[in-house]
């Protein structure tokens, strides 16, 4: 950037001389921008996607043969929207991540200012999320929490590998830079304790019983909340569809990533369908409509920046054009 001095201004003759010295002060003229700054409704660089658990079984079952033990933790698959040039996030604020660990593996503790929470999709009785010491059972469509700067690591503790889809709020803390990420001195934290009952943990039994309890918020469709919300940035949804039942959710400005508890069906975005089933992860960005149908009865957990959105007062129906 260039000095400009004021009197430079004064002796400006045209347009074309003021522009060329705003740019050599480095400041951009707010008359002709090259992208307008405001718009009447959002604009969406993602997509809707799909990725299939069983594809994911099979490239985690391989790269368990080529990552080893020692980086047991980052033995991931990163579901980045598949737009061009993007690498990582899935949704505008979210990021999700089908993960695996080993018979008799442990990842190693650590924590970070994201905040994050996994869905459980294959385990056994033994394997455990410790969150702060206390080892947490992962029972199959169990929802764990691990929130911000808590201790988490995984330990497997059976004969079996564990699979789970892991979903974080690192593209938020990515745009808004407070990231900060530490290893625990002992490589798994010391851990006696077993607590079935942590608040970090939300059993699917549990899910099961509250959704045969909820009223219908459509027909054949019940929804119940993980917490109130779970975390700062992220609020949990369950959504329970009837067999044949169609369920059509409305565009909002909600950034949104589905996973198949139980059951399957069909999501309509209007620009693309996909068939799904239990473990699939959807990307539902803001503005997307979506049309989901189930083929029998289908347990639903939407993972979505709510909390985020209703505290800026800015979760607002869009209007489709
Ligand atoms: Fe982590």
């Amino acid at each position: 950037m260039a000095h400009v001095a004021p009197e430079e201004f004064n002796r400006a003759g045209n347009m074309e001389e003021l522009l060329a010295l705003l740019g050599n002060a480095g400041i951009e003229n707010g008359w002709a921008k090259r992208e307008p700054s405001m718009y009447a409704s959002p604009k969406q660089k993602f997509k809707p996607a799909r990725w299939k658990f069983d594809v994911a079984h099979a490239a985690l079952d391989a790269a368990g043969r080529f990552v080893n033990t020692e980086l047991a933790e980052r033995r991931n698959l990163i579901l980045n929207n598949p737009i061009p040039g993007n690498e990582y996030p899935t949704v505008t604020t979210l990021v999700s991540a089908y993960q695996m660990v080993k018979a008799g593996e442990t990842a190693r503790s650590h924590r970070h200012t994201s905040n994050a929470l996994r869905l459980v999709l294959r385990s056994k009785p033994g394997m455990y999320t410790i969150v702060d010491g206390k080892k947490i059972p992962m029972v199959e469509n169990d929802v764990l929490l691990t929130p911000n700067w808590c201790w988490h690591a995984h330990a497997n503790e059976t004969d079996a590998s564990a699979y789970w889809l892991d979903f974080l709020d690192v593209p938020l803390t990515h745009l808004l830079g407070p990231m900060f990420f530490e290893h625990h001195e002992e490589m798994v934290e010391k851990s006696d304790i077993v607590d079935a009952d942590s608040p970090a943990r939300f059993p699917f039994t549990e899910t099961v019983s509250r959704l045969e309890a909820a009223a219908e918020i459509a027909p054949g469709v019940r929804q119940i909340q993980l917490g109130d919300p779970a975390m700062r940035t992220i609020a949990l949804h369950v959504l329970r569809l009837d067999a044949g039942t169609t369920f059509e959710v409305p565009p909002t400005t909600l950034s949104c990533v589905y996973a198949g508890m139980l059951g399957g069906g069909e999501v309509d975005f209007g620009s693309e369908k996909f068939d799904f089933s239990r473990g699939d992860a959807i990307a539902a960005p803001s503005g997307t409509r979506q049309k989901w149908t189930a083929r029998e009865q289908t347990c639903l957990l939407r993972v979505s920046d709510e909390p985020l959105m209703t505290f800026l007062n800015w979760l607002r129906p869009i209007p489709v054009k």
